[in-house]
């Protein structure tokens, strides 16, 4: 799918990652961008539509999907951490609320623009998910099992809307320069490669990308004998 012409949104487009895909669609030939953020005030990138979208509000999604029906391509990027350990009870708030803004958040919003890609000619939904989907990370259990569950929700509505010609794709990085992850010091890739990746890879269809070495070899762990899930990262 070309991305030169078409009309896109970004979830929490205000910074971060994010805010890289705004500018590097419009660089891209995008002719329209949504930046989408919680403050749309928060959004300073040239040439993009600011746009509100707290992706765990239901009204602010519905009145986007209302307003908005040029959209050809989501980008669902929007996402949370929290740290902690899943077997300290205080973990299952964070569970919670990260199940909001990384599950059911990009769900809801897939949910709402899906009759609208489809009007427009099929489109595409990226769902930035993470390395982590396949594998916990020791002290951020409950966003490990966010990803997962994204995940596992991409690969669900991937089948559902190849019908109506929606391409489906899942992002799965490990660290990117971003504030989440600012107080980490291992290797990180820069946001600008994560979605040069990412564009060129939707240029030829493909419906999951790995960005990283890290990405690669978990991946390739996955068919083991002994899979990275189950040796672990070490802490
Ligand atoms: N950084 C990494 O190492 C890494 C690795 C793999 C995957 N990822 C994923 O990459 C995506 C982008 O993260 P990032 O690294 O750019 O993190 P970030 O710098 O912390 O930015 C997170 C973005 O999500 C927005 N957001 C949070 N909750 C939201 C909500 N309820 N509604 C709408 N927007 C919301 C934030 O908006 P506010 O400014 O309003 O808070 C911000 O724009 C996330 O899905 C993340 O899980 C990150």
């Amino acid at each position: 799918m070309q991305i030169k012409g078409k009309v896109v949104l970004v979830t929490g487009a205000n910074r971060g990652l994010g805010k890289q895909f705004a500018k590097s669609l419009l660089q891209a030939g995008a002719a329209k961008v949504y930046a989408a953020a919680r403050d749309p005030g928060s959004v300073d990138i040239e040439g993009v539509e600011a746009i509100r979208l707290d992706v765990t509000k239901p009204a602010d999604i519905a009145e986007a999907a209302a307003k908005y029906t040029d959209v050809q391509i989501v980008v669902n990027n929007a996402g949370a951490l929290a740290r902690g350990a899943l077997v300290d009870p205080a973990s299952t708030q964070d569970m919670r609320d990260l199940f909001e803004v990384n599950v059911i958040g990009p769900l809801a919003v897939t949910q709402a623009f899906a009759p609208t890609l489809k009007k427009n000619g099929g489109g595409a939904v990226i769902n930035v998910l993470s390395v982590l989907s396949w594998v916990a990370l020791p002290d951020a259990g409950a966003y490990s099992a966010s990803k997962s569950a994204a995940w596992a929700v991409t690969n669900a509505l991937r089948g559902e809307l190849r019908e109506q010609g929606t391409l489906v794709v899942g992002v799965h990085p490990g660290y990117i320069d971003t504030d989440m992850v600012a107080e980490v010091s291992a290797p990180k890739i820069s946001p600008a490669s994560v979605v040069e990746q990412v564009l060129a890879a939707v240029e030829r269809d493909e419906e999951e990308v790995l960005v990283d070495d890290t990405g690669r070899g978990v991946k390739q762990s996955l068919s083991t004998a002994k899979p990275i899930y189950i040796t672990g990262i070490p802490g």
